[in-house]
């Protein structure tokens, strides 16, 4: 090697560590690390002085909505709110208007999404209403099928356990929300006093709604599934036992059911926040290596929506590409969070979710995604300054400690200081052919 086009140097996490090290990319990959003495000549050299470089942070589960809720989110203000926020690949959920549950639905959102999107993107597909339909969508190059609890824990359907084998036989990921809706809706019946306003949202849909759904899944389809989002220690031993993969969101990990009480409809999401308590324990599991995977499940509404007041009026969702991983490098100055844990789960475990080697790491011949921070600078969160659409945050108004500082996806700067450094449509859809 002689010539690399870009030179990027900087504090590289490398085989568990930061070093000062150099990153030369040739054609978006990777073709050396070492020593700037040792370095090949370059085109252009971007010198990230004293900040940290990581592999690229990749999302697995993220709402980028455009379609028929562009109000909420579209696709270039999704992705440049994730480019902001550290992350190089999103995968996108399938809970949009129209659902994305045909080949013709997904069809048509890539192609809206391909002329937009500033970092790469995958798609999942939502349960099609045919056998015949999942046939034709595992042969596209969406990633797997997505099951929400309407769509599993009612009565299951022999046509559903028909499309729950198709997606696993062409090898795509089969991931569900777990949340038993039946006792959801015995609750609803039982307590209509506390469909008033949000207050009781943790209760209405509590813990044990999420054990048996992690139960029932097992029972209906075996193992075989990640579960996604899931808000406590004993849901992970639930998914370990029943054979899951699964991940927990940055909200979980970050926000009680504290900030309901405080902030109202803005921290409604399902699954709900819970208890300080159990908050604390999952933060212990991450630590001890038991959270391998990190989502921030980012779900934009409008504002508008989020302050209405009846239970049932206020959309779930917290969006929160923007202070996902500075929320995360702030535990770790203030509560001892283990930083490579959490780093690992925002990149390695997500790259073994998806079985691709090119983004398990900073190493030769890897796809030259990196996410570059600050771990020390201190900034006060305005949402009126984020890239997406939905301006409001529960971190507004606090001062974290550690920032994204620029994102690089294929060796292109795509994020710097604030600003989006590519065109839309820069980035790929995921699973398409030239990646
Ligand atoms: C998600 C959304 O807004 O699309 N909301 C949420 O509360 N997490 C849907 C989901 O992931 O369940
Ligand atoms: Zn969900
Ligand atoms: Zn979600």
């Amino acid at each position: 090697m002689t010539r690399v086009d870009t030179l990027f140097t900087g504090r590289v996490y490398h085989r568990g560590e930061f070093k000062e090290a150099c990153i030369g990319v040739e054609d978006g990959v990777i073709s050396f690390i070492g020593k700037e003495v040792n370095a090949p000549s370059y085109d252009e050299k971007i010198d990230f002085k004293g900040l940290f470089i990581i592999p690229g942070l990749i999302d697995i589960h993220a709402h980028l909505r455009g379609m028929g809720l562009k109000h909420k989110e579209d696709f270039f203000s999704g992705t440049c709110a994730a480019a902001a926020g550290g992350f190089t690949l999103v995968l996108d959920m399938p809970n949009t208007n129209p659902p994305t549950n045909s080949r013709l639905r997904m069809m048509e959102k890539v192609e809206e999404a391909k002329t937009q999107i500033v970092v790469d993107t995958g798609f999942f597909f939502g349960r099609p209403e045919e056998a015949s339909e999942a046939e034709k969508l595992v042969k596209t190059h969406a990633v797997g099928l997505k099951l929400y609890p309407e769509d599993y824990s009612r009565n299951v359907q022999p046509s559903l356990v028909e499309i729950v084998n198709i997606v696993r036989r062409n090898n795509k990921k089969i991931v569900f929300h777990p949340e038993d809706f039946s006792i959801i809706e015995q609750n609803r019946k039982a307590y209509p006093e506390m469909l008033k306003g949000v207050e009781k949202h943790s209760f209405i849909r509590p813990l044990e709604a999420e054990f048996s759904a992690l139960d029932l899944f097992y029972k209906s389809f075996g193992t075989g599934a990640h579960a996604t989002h899931l808000t406590s220690v004993e849901s992970i031993t639930r998914a370990r036992v029943n054979g899951f993969t699964y991940d927990v969101s940055v909200n979980h990990l970050t926000l009680t059911n504290n900030y309901l009480l405080a902030l109202g409809g803005i921290c409604k999401v399902n699954p709900p926040l819970r208890s300080p308590e159990e908050k604390q324990r999952l933060v212990e599991s991450l630590n001890k290596g038991t959270v391998p995977i990190l989502t921030t499940d980012h779900a934009p509404h409008t504002l508008e929506e989020k302050n209405l007041t009846l239970y049932d009026e206020i959309p779930p969702g917290i969006p929160c590409f923007e202070t996902a991983f500075p929320a995360i490098l702030d535990m770790f100055h203030k509560t001892g969070l283990n930083l490579h844990a959490a780093i690992k789960a925002f990149t390695r475990g997500p790259a073994e979710f998806l079985g691709d080697r090119r983004l398990v790491a900073i190493i030769e011949g890897n796809l030259a995604n990196l996410t570059i921070f600050d771990p020390k600078e201190e900034w006060k969160v305005k949402p009126e300054e984020f890239y997406t659409k939905a301006k409001y945050s529960p971190f507004a108004g606090r001062v974290l400690k550690g920032r994204v500082k620029a994102t690089v996806v294929r060796g292109v700067l795509v994020f710097q200081d604030g600003e989006i450094k590519v065109e839309r449509g820069f980035g790929e859809i995921y699973g398409m052919s030239e990646y």
